[in-house]
């Protein structure tokens, strides 16, 4: 069930919440498939939803910095990165506080918790009608490209969920960074809609990224993910045929992620048109432009070469 996002709608969804069911529901970054934090069965349902591995934990959306103190530690630097990006699309990894009551299945078991606090009205008006934290992955099948329109979630999920409040497009398009704020040193476990840079000038020294720790803690950085069904190919200047081409830049073609070169029109558009290169009957590849590897960009090329990642077989 669709619903257009109106008051009555979302306190329907927030009841739907609070009585165990699972809802999808629009952030900035991408919708997400939200199940209350404090409910092990509704959370087993997510899992069982998105056939998502139990060892992947989930991150809890709040609704201010003061429902992220009540689940975690918040120390100095997270107090300072907080004022700069929060509410926003920054998630931060924390140490759980001690006698916090989320669930163990959301957390994966670890002592640390995934945080964030979503700016888009709709969620914030979610939260506020639910009253605690919602755990919310990206609401698409594990593995897969996540939604960026309510008629993407209804794609992957039907009717298998109570409801989808509609929020149109995504104004990022593209999942929030995680920076993780648990250990000594600050580390992007996952770039996302806000660029390492603008983490960098406002933390104000350099900050490590998961793979040069050689460490994979959120799986989100697996290397096979945010993957379409059809072969994707990267960097391409010239399709085959038979392929659907996802330009950036002034050139003619079908997909422009943006004629004027704006990286964060590009993030917006790009998983709006893999799925819908994806849905087309009448290809059988989906190319794509080079896409410069700066500001959000860097994560748009990250998501690429997830997405495009070939297993090595002995064939
Ligand atoms: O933009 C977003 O973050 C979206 C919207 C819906 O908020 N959500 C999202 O959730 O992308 P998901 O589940 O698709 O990705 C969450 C990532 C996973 O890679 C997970 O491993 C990581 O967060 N994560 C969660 N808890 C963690 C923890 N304690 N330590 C490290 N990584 C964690
Ligand atoms: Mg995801």
């Amino acid at each position: 069930m669709i619903l257009r996002p109106t008051k009555d709608n979302i306190q329907k969804a927030a009841t739907l919440l609070k009585k165990g069911d699972v809802i999808a529901f629009p952030t900035e970054t991408v919708y997400g498939l939200g199940a209350v934090g404090l409910n092990d069965q509704a959370i087993a349902k997510i899992y069982a939803l998105k056939n998502r591995p139990k060892i992947n934990p989930l991150i809890f959306h709040c609704l201010n910095i003061d429902w992220i103190k009540d689940i975690a530690d918040v120390p100095p630097l997270a107090e300072k990165i907080a004022d700069y990006f929060i509410p926003g699309p920054l998630t931060l990894v924390l140490q759980q506080k001690k006698d916090s009551k989320v669930s163990k299945l959301a957390t994966a078991g670890l002592d640390t918790i995934a945080v964030r606090v979503p700016v888009h009205p709709i969620a914030q008006d979610l939260l506020s009608a639910v009253g605690t934290p919602l755990v919310a992955p990206s609401a698409n099948l594990s593995g897969r490209i996540s939604s960026t329109q309510a008629s993407h979630v209804h794609s992957f999920f039907g009717d298998n969920i109570a409801a989808v409040l509609d929020g149109g497009d995504c104004c990022y398009g593209l999942e929030s960074t995680i920076l993780d704020l648990s250990t000594q040193t600050p580390t992007v476990l996952r770039q996302g809609a806000v660029p390492h840079e603008t983490l960098e000038d406002v933390i104000g020294q350099p900050i490590l990224t998961s793979s040069s720790l050689e460490k994979i803690k959120a799986p989100g950085q697996l290397k096979k993910h945010y993957a379409p069904s059809l072969p994707l190919r990267i960097n391409v200047a010239i399709p085959k045929k038979g392929e659907a081409y996802i330009g950036f830049g002034e050139m003619e073609c079908m997909f422009n992620l943006s004629p004027a070169g704006d990286l964060f029109e590009a993030a917006a558009n790009l998983f709006k048109f893999l799925h819908q290169a994806d849905d087309d009957q009448s290809f059988k590849g989906i190319s794509i432009a080079p896409i410069p590897k700066k500001n959000i960009g860097i994560a748009i090329n990250d998501r690429l070469m997830r997405a495009s990642y070939q297993e090595e077989t002995d064939e």
